[in-house]
């Protein structure tokens, strides 16, 4: 079932989710980079889906949300707290504005 028909029925809030100037739709306790592949749509890199590989690293420019356990490697303490996820382990707790934020190789 896609997240579109499940509008309409009872059950997860969907929240919208704008990846670099393109639309997601998102049910609450899904994890972003999960859905986006579960739909089709290739707006990110898609890797190891555990938050150890950092290709799919972003910048969160607005919303909230929370996420699971990340690669320090891939995002610091610091960066988390400055915005910065894994989409494989980012889950929605509203509408969000990302963008991709891979590292460059050293
Ligand atoms: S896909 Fe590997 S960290 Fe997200």
């Amino acid at each position: 079932m896609s997240a579109d028909q499940r509008d309409g029925f009872p059950g997860p809030p969907m929240f919208e989710i704008v990846i670099a100037g393109h639309g997601l739709r998102c049910p609450a306790e899904g994890r972003v980079l999960l859905e986006m592949e579960r739909q089709g749509k290739k707006f990110l890199p898609v890797g190891c889906r555990g938050g150890g590989c950092g290709i799919c690293r972003v910048e969160v420019l607005r919303g909230r949300y929370r996420t699971l356990k990340m690669s320090r490697l891939h995002v610091s303490v610091e960066e988390q707290r400055r915005g910065f996820a894994l989409a494989c382990r980012l889950v929605p707790e509203s509408d969000l504005e990302l963008r991709p934020a891979r590292r460059q190789a050293h």
